[in-house]
């Protein structure tokens, strides 16, 4: 480790982004329409009428970006493909020049020495599948494996990192039980299909990925978040169980022990009859690193109407009204290696939005992002400490952006962006994870020793 460091030298420090939320041209080369555009542009559904059309403008501007980037430092950068660039229509033609857009992105990476970590799906169904029954059914399942060889295909022989899905469970459940996010279902049912449907199309993916990329690293990532019962009482603690199995234990047991919890009775009846011959085994082929995206954790009483989530008193909480609470990352990758030892763990996710505010110096000064990244990496290192196997930490996000349901509204960037035009303003955040990452590496690192 260098001197000054709790982090092992070939530690990966990245930053996080997802197609949707930066990309714009949304109507431009071939892009076919994604869920996501239609739930925009539906009335009511996103705060303000904002949609991903413009974004970032990150599909025009990306060189740019990755200057960004190699300012900060950063080792990696993680970046999902949108499928509707990909396959249009969701099954059969491809659009090349969609390909053409994320070779470009990824030579360029390469040529800055950054690691590219691609996700396959961060929530942008192409719309036609949607039509056809969308992810809770098992054509969905089908046609992303079939996309996913087409990805791996372009970009095998220079992605190493791949990431299947980002957060199943937010997709399966805010997308079709809440109708919070697109496509906007509300059915308890949908939600555990589109689940079965999302971690079984995982593990073909990641079939299709071992095929073409020999050495691939291969990954899922999922939100999760460490359930504390509210007293020690059994029916608190029985709560707090019931609200891990349904947030934690629902994708984290299939995927490393290939079976559903046996306890959430209510949903295996749902799934049961979803569930061929070989699905488990699909989803429980062994992969190479988890994703973790934390941002919160659940306090959990028990009640006649079911779990209840507590909100503490006095707590410090976010602009997305979420706890600060560093020490549930620790507990969360305690608890993942104690109970599932993933060979490998990336933190993919972790940021706070903070109504930011750019002042008369030009700048953005924003100390409470800089104290949450701060004291959640120090919880990353103490979980390194204890032999929990962390290789990379991610920020959420590189680039304020589209943040889904809330639009424009919440900004979680170190990078400011002045909307209008466009306009990157590094945030103090920004320096302050530089000098960080910088100060991380103060020994050569092995590959500069040579
Ligand atoms: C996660 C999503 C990501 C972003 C953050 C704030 O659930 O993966 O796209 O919206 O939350």
């Amino acid at each position: 480790m260098p001197a000054n460091s709790p982090f092992p030298y070939d530690f990966i420090w990245g930053a996080a982004t997802a197609s949707y939320q930066i990309e714009g041209a949304a109507h431009e080369e071939g892009r076919g329409e994604s869920v996501w555009d239609r739930f925009s542009a539906t009335p009511g559904k996103v705060r303000n009428g904002d949609s991903g059309e413009i974004a970032c403008g990150f599909y025009h501007g990306y060189r740019d970006d990755i200057g960004l980037m190699k300012e900060l430092g950063l080792d990696a950068f993680r970046f999902s493909i949108a499928w509707p660039r990909i396959v249009p229509a969701g099954r059969g033609a491809v659009n090349q020049a969609g390909l053409d857009f994320y070779d470009r992105l990824v030579d360029e990476l390469l040529a800055q020495d950054l690691e590219p970590f691609a996700t396959l799906f961060h929530w942008d169904t192409p719309q036609a599948l949607e039509d056809a029954g969308g992810w809770p059914v098992r054509a969905t399942a089908e046609a992303f494996r079939e996309y996913a060889a087409v990805v791996v295909q372009r970009l095998g022989d220079r992605v190493r990192f791949w990431t299947t899905h980002n957060e199943p469970w937010v997709h399966a459940w805010i997308g079709h039980a809440w109708g919070e996010h697109a496509p906007g279902r509300t059915s308890e049912a949908d939600a555990v299909a589109a689940a079965h449907h999302l971690l079984l199309s995982h593990g073909w993916a990641a079939e299709e990925i071992r095929r073409e990329v020999p050495d691939a690293q291969v990954g899922i990532t999922l939100n999760l978040s460490h359930a504390y019962p509210a007293s020690d009482s059994p029916e608190d603690e029985a709560a707090a169980w019931r609200v891990d199995g349904e947030g934690n234990r629902w994708l984290l047991d299939p995927i490393f022990r290939g079976s559903y919890p046996a306890d959430l009775l209510d949903r295996n009846e749902l799934v049961a009859p979803l569930v061929e011959d070989g699905d488990l085994q699909a989803i429980a082929a062994p992969i190479d690193f988890l994703g973790v995206n934390y941002y919160f954790r659940f306090v959990v009483s028990g009640g006649t109407d079911g779990p209840q989530m507590e909100r503490i008193a006095n707590a410090q909480e976010t602009d997305m009204g979420w706890e600060v609470y560093p020490d549930g990352l620790y507990q969360l990758l305690m608890r993942v290696t104690r109970d599932y030892a993933p060979p490998a763990i990336y933190v993919t996710e972790n940021g706070a939005a903070f109504g930011d505010v750019r002042v008369h110096d030009g700048r953005v000064h924003d100390p409470e992002r800089t104290a949450y990244i701060a004291s959640h990496i120090e919880a990353v290192s103490r979980a390194v400490a204890d032999g929990a196997a962390v290789r990379g930490y991610f920020v959420w996000s590189l680039l304020d952006n589209f943040e889904w349901a809330h639009g424009y509204s919440k900004r979680f960037g170190i990078v400011y962006i002045d909307y209008p035009t466009l306009e990157r303003v590094p945030k103090d955040s920004f320096y302050w994870y530089r000098d960080y990452i910088a100060s991380a590496r103060q020994a050569p690192r092995p590959s500069s020793v040579a």
